[in-house]
């Protein structure tokens, strides 16, 4: 009662006023948003492996050379935050930069040190894709050009997009099907790595760089045999997990 007698003595300028202040209160500005979701999400990202420093060199390499960059198993985000931060370290932003992960807590392939498989459930679920894939988008297309993340399982992705990704821009929709940089740390068997390779060979070119991870999980050896070294593909870079190569023709 007493409160309805107060509002009717207080003028409606004064509560326009108060009105619009208090709307302004709710807006946060750019800066606060980013503030609040790097320290929301942050906690989230991290990496699973070693020697990181073959991704970022990997990535300093590909200056100039055209092409998609594309991460094959994004898990917490950890690499593909390596990645973004090697592009713009690189001044390298002109990019389209994919990564594809089905997560889905599906049976993992960790693979068995040779040529075979070695299945589990991990806990790639899909609680950790909302708690990594909504900062990626946010801190990715702040710094690049272009971010897309496909929920796909790598031969998924291979069946669709097999004739290329559509870009779109003012420029219109262009399909593109050339790769300047893969990531290979999704499924660590030597039959799904094989397919994977065979895949981006054919859609790389000259100054292209291949990365590999978890590269004694598997058969690498013969993957160099059969697949890298007879298609031009040059070792670049060699360390206890991840391996690098440059192609030169
Ligand atoms: C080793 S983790 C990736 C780690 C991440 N690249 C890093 O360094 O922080 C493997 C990821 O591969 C994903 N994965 C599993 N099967 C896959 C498939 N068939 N295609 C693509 N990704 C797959 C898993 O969901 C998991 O997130």
């Amino acid at each position: 009662m007493i409160y309805k007698f107060i509002k009717i003595l207080i003028p409606v300028s004064i509560k326009k006023y108060i009105k619009s202040s208090i709307k302004q209160l709710k807006n946060i500005s750019h800066e606060d948003y980013m503030k609040y979701t790097d320290s929301y999400y942050s906690k989230f990202i991290e990496t699973d492996s070693l020697n990181y420093e073959i991704l970022v060199n990997g990535i300093y390499k590909i200056k100039n050379i055209p092409g998609i960059v594309c991460e094959i198993g994004t898990r917490r985000g950890g690499s593909a935050k390596w990645i973004i931060d090697s592009l713009v370290e690189n001044k390298d932003l002109d990019r389209t930069f994919i990564t594809i992960d089905p997560y889905g807590n599906i049976e993992y392939n960790h693979g068995d040190g040779d040529i075979g498989t070695n299945k589990t459930i991990v806990d790639y679920t899909n609680k950790m894709r909302n708690e990594t894939i909504p900062y990626l988008y946010i801190y990715a297309l702040n710094k690049l050009k272009n971010f897309i993340f496909f929920n796909l399982e790598d031969s998924e992705f291979f069946e669709r997009y097999k004739n290329g990704i559509p870009i779109y821009s003012e420029g219109g929709k262009n399909l593109v099907n050339q790769y300047s940089f893969v990531f290979f740390d999704g499924p660590h068997d030597y039959e799904s790595i094989y397919k994977e390779v065979e895949f981006f060979n054919s859609r790389t070119h000259k100054g292209s760089v291949y990365i590999f991870d978890d590269v004694a999980n598997y058969n690498h050896r013969l993957l160099e045999n059969e697949l890298l070294f007879k298609n031009n593909w040059k070792l670049y870079e060699s360390s206890q997990r991840k391996i690098s190569y440059v192609k030169i023709n």
